[in-house]
């Protein structure tokens, strides 16, 4: 069967937080009838007044348009909100989950969408906070039913910039995980790099701007070569050896002991490295580490787009 595309000029957004209402924003800006609802209703006011139609129920939000967009906390809410409707409720709906959770999750969740007679179920990962939507900086993850994404891709294009990963509902959310986790580790690295030069009064700002971030620029430049190397699984050759590394990391959490700064963020990493010395690669390179960590799982995947 040959994919409609461009048809939809009609949605629905559940959940209105700060990313449901920057989603329904960015859908009233660019034209869309969009219908909106939230169990707090006040939360609408403000896109009512910019044109949006509020439901009153939810079972009248799912029947106003072919594309739904779930926007909520967690999925315990969704199906908390999806559980109360009618069978029939869903049935002729596409439904695009934006919620973040995890790829059991999304599996679980498209089951239930056909299991209640969803047209078709795409899970997706918002990468941006909601002021950065419909900017060139957000992009979303989607997995799920190919043909939903052909048929709403230019609709959810008004969003960000999008990225299909497959027909498996779980890859969004796992990429989605993988990239967070990404972030939350420079975070981190970040957090206790300041609390050490503060032991000392020196101001975040300055360290960060003149220091920090052009360090670490510089180091994620590094990333290719580590990741080529996790890849053909060949960490020889070490112009830094691993073993030379763990005594440099024990400097910083003796340190950082030194000057009254928590190790706990930074003590897991040492753990890993002190066991691949002792497990003999003491000559090899730090991604390594990523033997001790990864999944012997290999599903041997190739992300498109
Ligand atoms: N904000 C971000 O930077 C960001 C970025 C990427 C992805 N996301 C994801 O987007 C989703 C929404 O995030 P958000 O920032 O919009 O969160 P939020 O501002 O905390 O909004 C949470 C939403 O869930 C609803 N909700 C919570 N408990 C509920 C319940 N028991 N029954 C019905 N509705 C309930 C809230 O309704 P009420 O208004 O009635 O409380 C509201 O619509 C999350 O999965 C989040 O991880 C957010």
């Amino acid at each position: 069967m040959e994919t409609i595309k461009n048809t939809v000029h009609s949605v629905t957004i559940l959940g209105l937080g700060s990313m449901g209402t920057a989603l329904a924003n960015s859908f009233l800006k660019n034209g869309y009838k969009t219908t909106v609802w939230n169990r707090t209703a006040q939360k609408a006011v403000p896109l009512v007044k910019a044109g949006a139609i509020q439901a009153e129920t939810v079972e009248d939000a799912l029947l106003a348009s072919p594309l739904v967009i779930i926007c909520l906390l967690d999925y315990d809410v969704i199906y908390e909100t999806l559980g109360k409707l009618g069978r029939d409720t869903l049935k002729g709906c596409t439904i695009v989950n934006l919620t973040n959770g995890t790829p059991q999750e999304a599996r679980g969740m498209a089951e239930h969408a056909e299991k209640s007679g969803t047209k078709a179920y795409l899970d997706g990962g918002i990468m941006a906070v909601p002021s950065l939507i419909s900017t060139e900086h957000a992009f979303i993850l989607y997995s799920g039913s190919p043909t939903a994404f052909e048929q709403y891709e230019s609709a959810l294009s008004v969003l960000g910039g999008t990225t299909y990963m497959g027909s498996d509902s779980g890859l969004a959310s796992l990429v989605d995980l993988a990239l967070l986790s990404g972030m939350y580790g420079l975070f981190g690295g970040f957090l206790h790099a300041v609390a050490l030069v503060k032991s000392e009064n020196v101001k975040a700002e300055e360290f960060s701007s003149t220091l920090l971030i052009p360090w670490l620029q510089a180091m994620i430049s590094v990333m290719p070569e580590m990741a080529k190397q996790i890849d053909s699984k060949n960490y020889s050759g070490a112009e830094s050896n691993i073993a030379m590394q763990e005594v440099g990391y024990r400097n910083i959490l003796q340190a950082s002991i030194d000057q009254g700064v928590d190790t706990r963020l930074l003590e897991p990493f040492q753990t890993l490295l002190k066991q691949r010395v002792a497990d003999g690669y003491e000559k090899e390179d730090l991604a390594g580490l990523f033997e001790l960590i990864k999944s012997e799982i290999d599903h041997n995947y190739k992300i498109r787009s």
